[in-house]
């Protein structure tokens, strides 16, 4: 039997505006040798994730560029094939950042591995890893909710928008979300409870549907898209608002940022509070977050979907799908069976 071939997508341009699939380019390499101290492994399933587009620049920021002509990278699931490392043995499921590729070889570092009894293995890339965790943190950390508050969560059905808005309505809060297809808002509001779901492209005049939406005006605001449903909301804040400032993907594809927001003076006279953070800067609060929201998806009180995309050469197109609101919940690649 021919050795497998390690197929790997690499950064062939820096995109101008919104990436195009000729900004990728897929290659197939030999599979790497394993080495003492060392394993390899077979990814699974790996995460496309929007803060990819900003390493698809050249530019300095909290995450390092993707270097053109290299693989990129990105988190991932993957089993262990071989192993000549005393941590690690053939079978085992590891998380790592070694996405973007269908096989690595590593010396351990990095890699961490992940209990597949405990959740299905793809949920640790999405509801249980990096996406829902920035939701958990930032709600409660920045967002500080109260039962009986209102919470607006923007991006509602997507990864960190649908888990930060069903621990919304576990906490009490009365939940808004704002989505992109009136498909999204109505699992929003029949599948997880929300007490109301807009479609943003549709709605007209966004400060009047949310108005509509939130009688009692906005205790928190977590913020994922940014642009017009930012500036809608700021309009109608109530004093000592809280917006955890998670994400604003409308403005990613960007090549020089719109004006605006126009009405932030309303954080004045309300006193209100926005504050950005970055996941990883609280990755010693993970285990918190597992424990917490780990029964809610046991007993099914927290749902969750994924859009999966199979195979490394479709990446890209999953990639490129979140910019359209492609997915519903996280959006993820099947790269290969999860046994062999
Ligand atoms: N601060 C951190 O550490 C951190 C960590 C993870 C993620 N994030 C941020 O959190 C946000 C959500 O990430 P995610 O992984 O959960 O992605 P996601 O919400 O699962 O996927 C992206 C969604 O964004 C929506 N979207 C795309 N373009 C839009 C536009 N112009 N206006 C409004 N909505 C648009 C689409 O849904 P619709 O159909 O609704 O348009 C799409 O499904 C992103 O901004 C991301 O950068 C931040």
């Amino acid at each position: 039997m021919a050795p497998p071939v390690n197929r790997q997508v690499l950064l062939a341009a820096r995109p101008t505006g919104t990436p195009q699939p000729g900004d990728f380019k897929l290659e197939a390499v030999p599979v790497p040798e394993v080495g003492p101290g060392e394993v390899l492994v077979r990814n699974v399933y790996m995460s496309v994730d929007p803060y990819m587009r900003g390493r698809m620049n050249d530019r300095k920021s909290y995450a390092q560029p993707f270097q053109l002509g290299r693989p990129m990278d990105g988190r991932a699931i993957g089993r262990v094939m071989a192993s000549r490392h005393a941590g690690f043995a053939p079978g085992n499921y590891v998380a790592s950042m070694h996405g973007w590729r269908e096989y690595f070889v590593s010396n351990g570092e990095g890699l961490s591995t992940v209990d597949e009894k405990r959740a299905p293995l793809a949920a640790y890339l999405g509801v249980l890893g990096m996406p829902g965790f920035t939701g958990w943190y930032g709600l409660k950390e920045i967002g500080k909710p109260k039962a009986g508050e209102t919470l607006v969560v923007s991006g509602a059905a997507g990864a960190v928008g649908s888990l930060t808005a069903q621990i919304g309505k576990i906490l009490g809060c009365r939940v808004v979300g704002t989505a992109g297809t009136d498909e999204k808002c109505a699992y929003l509001t029949k599948e997880l409870g929300l007490d109301a779901a807009i479609n943003y492209r549709t709605a007209g005049d966004l400060h009047e549907a949310l108005q509509k939406a939130c009688p009692a005006g906005v205790d928190i605001y977590f913020e994922n898209v940014g642009g017009p449903i930012l500036d809608a909301v700021l309009r109608i804040l109530n004093p000592f608002a809280r917006i955890p400032l998670c994400g604003m993907i409308s403005q990613y594809n960007f090549q020089t940022p719109e004006p605006g927001p126009r009405y932030l003076f309303s954080m004045i006279g309300n006193r209100a509070l926005m504050q950005g953070f970055i996941i990883s800067d609280h990755v010693d609060r993970y285990p918190e977050f597992v424990t917490e929201v780990a029964p809610w998806l046991a007993s099914g009180r927290i749902k969750y979907q994924e859009t999966i995309f199979e195979g490394i050469e479709n990446a890209p197109r999953a990639f490129l799908g979140l910019f359209k609101g492609d997915n519903m919940g996280k959006m993820l690649v099947k790269l290969g069976p999860e046994r062999e």
